[in-house]
């Protein structure tokens, strides 16, 4: 993997080059995957770590700045018992075998969701990671674990409404940064690109708040087969974009 130092730039600005800041990513099509070569679901999560890494390397390689990855969602409690342990298994021996690696290139690790619910084997590990990387510099890599976008904007008017009480802000005070300052994202920029893999054009919950403005790429590619061709077709996509903001495309051009 490249170790790259991609700086993240606190205002809505594009790169220079086209390539979008922060790049988020539904992962989906694992099952069918797997259903299609006649082998059970885990055998396509367990690919689909694969393709995770092949990601991670060419995001980096692109000089994206942060990529999120949504690996778990709050809704994704709801399926087969057996198939929610492999997935947690999955998550807990990716983390053991690719920390070392990811931090020797210098990625920074953050784990969003609700952690209370994982198990504390996983959680230990994922605190022992976002720890060990945190002082990092170059690719802020988020996974989404146990998170889901009405999760994470209930959790935030709960911090603000606490606040309020103690009257450490007042009411007055929450506005959209405020607001935004208290997701799990905090102090990082929106996504400029959002991907999903496997066919559906939805957005299943995931950064509700932060994929306002983004640009949406959809592709039929499974998870799985998902690799650095795709991902530049996304990046090629969003460099044609013209991003406006609610301005008119005159004003845009003629800034
Ligand atoms: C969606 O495919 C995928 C998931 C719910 C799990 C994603 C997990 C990985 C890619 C594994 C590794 C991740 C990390 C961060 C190490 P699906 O099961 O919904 O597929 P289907 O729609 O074809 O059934």
């Amino acid at each position: 993997m490249l170790a790259v130092s991609n700086k993240v730039a606190t205002e809505k600005e594009e790169r220079p080059n086209g390539i979008p800041q922060h790049v988020a990513v539904i992962m989906d099509g694992n099952g069918r995957w797997a259903k299609q070569r006649s082998l059970p679901r885990h055998a396509g999560h367990r690919s689909g770590v694969s393709a995770v890494r092949r990601t991670v390397e060419h995001a980096a390689k692109r000089g994206v700045a942060v990529l999120t990855l949504f690996a778990f969602s709050s809704e994704n409690w709801r399926r087969p018992q057996d198939e929610v342990g492999r997935l947690m298994k999955l998550f807990l021996e990716a983390l053991q075998r690719e920390v070392d690696e990811l931090h020797r290139n210098n990625v920074r690790l953050r784990f969003i969701g609700a952690r209370q619910q994982l198990n504390e084997g996983l959680l230990a590990k994922i605190d022992a990671a976002e720890a060990r990387t945190s002082a990092n510099t170059g690719l802020i890599l988020n996974i989404a674990v146990a998170y889901g976008g009405r999760w994470d904007i209930v959790e935030a008017a709960r911090e603000l409404a606490g606040m309020v009480a103690n009257n450490e802000i007042s009411i007055a005070d929450i506005d959209e940064d405020r607001f935004a300052a208290a997701l799990a994202l905090s102090g990082l920029p929106d996504p400029d690109l959002l991907i999903r893999t496997g066919g559906e054009q939805r957005i299943s919950n995931f950064l509700l708040w932060h994929l306002a403005y983004s640009e949406l790429w959809f592709c039929d590619r499974l998870w799985p087969d998902f690799g650095p061709a795709e991902f530049d077709q996304a990046i090629a996509f969003f460099a044609q974009r013209q991003r406006r903001y609610g301005h008119t495309g005159d004003q845009v051009g003629a800034a």
